[in-house]
């Protein structure tokens, strides 16, 4: 039996991960598999219950399994908490105690949603684009870091730190992902400013050279921003850091229409995996039954590709969204003319009975 650790988080967080459960049991029941559901506390849920974003017994259980699915974090409440005990913490503590330095992005249009992008049909349709962003490094984990007085004022400073082998590490997942692809793929830095950038370019360079089938490019990260928008259909896999893949996969987001439709996975050396759409907790609309659960619900499917080894199941589920998209089933941040308006639990409703058909 293969456990799963599910961590629903703070705000519309519970909302999804119940419909992605529901969508989960279905195919379990369907392909035979034999699941152990855990349950645990992360964020400001955490935080309410155990007075930290992510608590020992949390740690415990996520090392114990075989892959984790998480809603989101944070919320307006937390905000002026200090730093150590806001739900982010919670999130990239996570990450940081499970090594899981592989985030792999898909942004891909479904085509009865190219009208739900804000760019023109014909600059996204047919989009299917792979961000592979190194997670446990740079800015967000380098030292020296801090807030302290300079002068007579307060300066803050952060660092952006990566290492040959994480960048080999990434450079690696990055190349492996373009080969069972389109083979393309483009590294995002700052060379032209950054020493950390300059590293990394020459690192993926050497790393390229181990997969000659692989066509290898190199973009600044201002140029890719300005590409994403102007012609996105030109990338394949884009490999970058921590920071420029959180900035760029937001972005790459809107291609395909919402926010509300992209999943992630996150894995360590060992196959290991956390897997979390890439939209945040959105407080504004928690409990209302109008999120969109459709990232989770990928999320769930790149679950069982992943860390399960489950082709069939992911397969599945992923032909269960499109299928639902045919029926024209809309959540809010989806819905245009003619289609029918749904809700959280009916899209997950719609999408269990659609897994079956
Ligand atoms: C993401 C989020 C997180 C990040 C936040 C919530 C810490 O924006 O997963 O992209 O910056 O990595
Ligand atoms: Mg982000």
């Amino acid at each position: 039996m293969q456990r799963i650790l599910v961590l629903p988080g703070d705000g519309i967080g519970p909302e999804i991960v119940k419909e992605a459960l529901k969508v989960l049991d279905r195919v379990a029941e369907l392909e035979g598999l034999e699941l152990g559901i855990d349950e645990g506390l992360i964020g400001g849920a955490a935080y309410d219950a155990a007075g930290e974003p992510y608590p020992q017994a949390t740690r415990e259980i996520a090392r114990e399994a075989d892959a984790i699915l998480l809603g989101a974090v944070g919320g307006p409440q937390y905000e002026a908490l200090e730093r150590s005990k806001r739900p982010e913490r919670g999130l990239l503590g996570i990450r940081a105690d499970l090594g899981l330095f592989a985030n792999l992005r898909p942004a891909i249009l479904y085509p009865q949603l190219a009208a739900a992008s804000t760019l023109r049909p014909e600059v996204v349709a047919g989009l299917d684009l792979l961000i592979v962003r190194e997670l446990t490094g740079d800015i967000y984990f380098g030292q020296p870091r801090g807030v302290e007085v300079r002068n007579g004022q307060r300066v803050g400073f952060n660092t952006a730190v990566y290492s040959e082998t994480e960048i080999e590490r990434i450079a690696r997942v990055g190349f492996d992902a373009a080969l069972k692809r389109g083979r393309r793929l483009c590294s995002v830095d700052k060379a032209n400013v950054l020493e950390v950038s300059e590293l990394w370019r020459e690192v993926v360079t050497r790393v390229g050279q181990d997969y000659p089938e692989v066509e290898l490019s190199h973009m600044y990260v201002d140029n890719a921003a300005m590409q994403l928008v102007r012609a996105p259909k030109q990338f394949d896999v884009m490999v970058t850091g921590n920071i420029f893949g959180d900035i760029l996969s937001d972005e790459a987001s809107m291609l395909t229409g919402s926010i509300g439709m992209l999943p992630s996975a996150s894995l360590n050396a060992e196959g290991a995996g956390l897997y979390e759409p890439i939209h945040g907790s959105a407080p504004d609309i928690a409990g209302q039954d109008i999120a969109n659960p459709i990232a989770t619900v990928l999320s769930v499917a790149m679950l069982l590709r992943h860390s399960l080894g489950h082709e069939a199941g992911a397969r599945r589920i992923e032909d269960a969204v499109g299928r639902v998209l045919d029926q024209g089933l809309r959540t809010a941040d989806i819905h245009s003319e003619g289609a029918t308006l749904v809700g959280t639990t009916a899209m997950g409703d719609a999408l269990v009975a659609a897994l079956g058909e």
